[in-house]
């Protein structure tokens, strides 16, 4: 259903009789990201239309429903972020990640609405060899990457009411919808099979609990500073330290064997060390847990939300 469709409307009049909180229409609100949004700001009206309801490329729908529901934030937690296959559909990389990111920039601009978008570690290069700071000059070497980069230099130029906020390695309690699982998951699943895990340890990033990202953005959006942000789980650890912590926490012995990133054919380069560092948040009064916080967080979560044992 689009929301320029005959029944929008009843969508449409079903959210909307509260008009005392802050009125967010969220774009991507069954992802990792969204979904953690839609249950942490609870003191806000989220609006969350499905994609079908409302796909990110559609500038006339995304008109009308920014024209019916007049919300005071829009939130774009949607993208084209499968990394191998934006090296194969670079226009549709494009076409999602920048070009519709900037016409949804563009008409918050026109309406005066705060905007708040989701950009990545895959901006970098990763050759640097420490955590990236907002100056750090960016350096794409996969198409996802350069479209992000895109997307974010388009909201920027702006120079409007828009936060555009890097990530990096996000998990949460609902599976990525690009990958269908959550690395930590499957990590566990394997031990528990008693199956071989193999895990690189020559990547190194700050893997990020979607929850704490959630709680963050709601705590950035009120302080009006607009402008880009890392925002990220605290610290920097390899994928393999990171996957052996998930075990150990959960109580599980079960070896994990280091592989080399080399040795995982994928169509895609990623950065070797895409740790970002969240100083400009941090000089906003927000901190972000350490990495062992987010995974701490994420196994009790997965529990006590009844997800799994
Ligand atoms: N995942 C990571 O490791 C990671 C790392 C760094 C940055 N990021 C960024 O963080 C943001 C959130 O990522 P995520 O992992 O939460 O994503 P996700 O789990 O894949 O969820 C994406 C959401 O957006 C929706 N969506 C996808 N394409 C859309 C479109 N064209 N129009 C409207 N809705 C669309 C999806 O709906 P359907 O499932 O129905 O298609 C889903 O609700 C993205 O900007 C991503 O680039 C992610």
């Amino acid at each position: 259903m689009s929301l320029g469709r005959p029944n929008a409307r009843s969508w449409y009049a079903e959210r909307m009789n509260d008009s005392e909180r802050l009125r967010v229409l969220l774009i991507g609100g069954s992802g990792q990201l969204g979904a953690e949004i839609v249950r942490e700001w609870s003191d806000c009206r989220v609006l969350a239309p499905t994609h079908t309801e409302l796909p990110l490329e559609d500038g006339a729908a995304l008109e009308q429903a920014l024209e019916r529901i007049q919300p005071d934030v829009v939130v774009n937690a949607a993208a084209f972020h499968n990394v191998d296959r934006c090296e194969a559909e670079p226009e549709r990389a494009f076409a999602v990640n920048a070009l519709a990111v900037d016409r949804l920039a563009g008409a918050c601009a026109q309406r005066d609405c705060v905007f708040v978008t989701l950009s990545t570690d895959y901006v970098f290069d990763g050759d640097l060899g420490r955590p990236y700071i907002e100056t750090d000059c960016p350096a794409p070497i996969s198409v996802y990457g350069a479209s992000k980069l895109a997307g974010e230099q388009l909201v920027l130029r702006r120079r409007s009411r828009a936060f555009v906020v890097r990530t990096c390695g996000l998990y949460g309690v609902r599976p990525s919808a690009t990958k269908g699982y959550t690395f930590v998951d499957r990590i566990i699943a394997q031990a528990r099979a008693g199956e071989p895990v193999r895990v690189v340890d020559d990547m190194v990033a700050s893997p990020t609990y979607a929850v704490h990202l959630a709680r963050a953005l709601r705590a950035l959006v009120a302080t009006q500073a607009y402008g880009l942000y890392h925002c990220a789980n605290a610290g920097a650890v390899s994928w393999h330290a990171f996957a052996s912590a998930a075990l150990e926490l959960a109580g599980i012995a079960h070896p994990i064997e280091a592989i080399a990133s080399a040795s995982w054919k994928a169509p895609a380069r990623r950065p070797r060390f895409s740790a970002l560092a969240n100083g400009r948040l941090q000089s906003l009064g927000i901190a972000m847990p350490s990495w062992r916080q987010g995974l701490c967080d994420y196994l009790t979560d997965r529990v006590t939300r009844g997800l799994t044992s």
